[in-house]
């Protein structure tokens, strides 16, 4: 790939270290974690945002409850481990990542039972060290498996960011895109702007352009009028959980455009590592969505757009049924219809090399 690389989450010196997404495009700055407490601010106020990347996050901020506990206790260590853990999955509760890396935490500290106290947070320290890297990998094999879905020459429509930003490193959806550029594959990516959050024009516009890819951001509300005209040829976007039956939880909008792709009989793909999959949940009915400040869709960057005291909705994630789905691009491979079967015979798989 022909960009200079750049870190979302790494860890440094005793913080969680956090390139900053509400400052890009136009500042590089880097927050730094050394509480929980912190932690659990900087997911909810998308200073790290993208399922993966919040879940990655969040394998840290476990391994740093159990850096500052005093307890000497294993039982009462475990417990503030568990409150630490409560704390992180409320801070957003679509992303799956999210509570499934904390989950991971919690059983790696639980199977320290023979382990003396002082050496849990060590041990969690490598737990969440493994979380990203398998992260990293889940995404470059993600890769191999997309970018053969990518014909040269095309035009490629993609909403929010499921970049190198929102994981551990590469992405998930742009992650095939950026290769097949790199491999010389001619695309043209239409990127969606996405409000209210700008994760489109912020992000991903920033990441394409880093990486030499040619693209066009449009207003969200422009995608039907560039499809009606031929102009799409497919559409990929990442995802925030995905239900067992395929059902697809991901930024709100997805929804709509994943409606217009069937109406204009345009592939819609779904690109996620099998840590975004809950088989927990049957149907995208019971996949929580979180409501954000409706400030920030009254206002921008501060400054108020609609009149005070207006009402405002904010639901930040959609579902998008099934049927509307044309694969689900794992690190095990595409997956197809009917994903009910498909989906559990692949994460039966990955559970069973885990
Ligand atoms: O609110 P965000 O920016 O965290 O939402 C991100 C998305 O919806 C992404 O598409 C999803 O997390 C997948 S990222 C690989």
């Amino acid at each position: 790939m022909n960009e200079v690389a750049f870190r979302t989450v790494w860890w440094e010196a005793g913080a969680v270290c956090l390139l900053d997404q509400t400052k890009l495009p136009r500042e590089r700055a880097t927050v730094r974690c050394t509480t929980v407490e912190e932690v659990d601010a900087a997911i909810g106020s998308m200073v790290v945002r993208g399922a993966p990347a919040i879940g990655v996050t969040a394998a840290y901020g476990m391994a740093l409850a159990a850096r500052e506990s005093s307890m000497t206790d294993p039982a009462a260590l475990l417990e503030e481990l568990a409150a630490a853990k409560a704390t992180l999955d409320a801070a957003r509760p679509t992303a799956v990542n999210l509570s499934w890396a904390t989950s991971r935490m919690l059983r790696a500290a639980l199977e320290t039972a023979d382990v003396p106290v002082s050496e849990v947070a060590a041990r969690l320290l490598v737990e969440a060290h493994a979380v990203r890297e398998e992260d990293e990998r889940a995404c470059r094999e993600i890769v191999g498996h997309g970018a053969a879905l990518l014909r040269s020459g095309a035009r490629v429509l993609t909403h929010c960011n499921a970049g190198g930003l929102a994981t551990a490193g590469y992405g998930t959806a742009l992650a095939p895109i950026k290769t097949a550029h790199a491999l010389g594959k001619k695309l043209h990516v239409l990127v969606d702007e996405t409000r209210p959050f700008l994760q489109g024009s912020r992000l991903t516009a920033w990441e394409l352009q880093r990486a030499g890819v040619d693209q066009t951001l449009i207003t969200d509300n422009a995608a039907g009028h560039f499809m009606r005209r031929g102009e799409v040829d497919c559409v990929i976007v990442g995802a925030d959980r995905i239900a067992a039956n395929g059902d697809v939880a991901n930024k709100i909008g997805t929804y709509t455009l994943a409606v217009l792709a069937r109406a204009h009989s345009i592939p819609f793909y779904v690109a996620a590592p099998t840590s975004t999959v809950d088989m927990s949940i049957a149907s995208g009915d019971g996949i929580p969505i979180e409501e954000r400040d409706p400030a920030e869709v009254t206002h921008l960057a501060g400054q108020p757009l609609a009149p005070e005291g207006v009402t405002a909705a904010h639901p930040a994630f959609d579902v998008t049924p099934n049927d509307l789905v044309a694969a689900i691009i794992t690190e095990k491979g595409v997956v197809e219809p009917p994903f009910d079967t498909h989906l559990r015979r692949v994460m039966d798989a990955a559970s069973a090399v885990r």
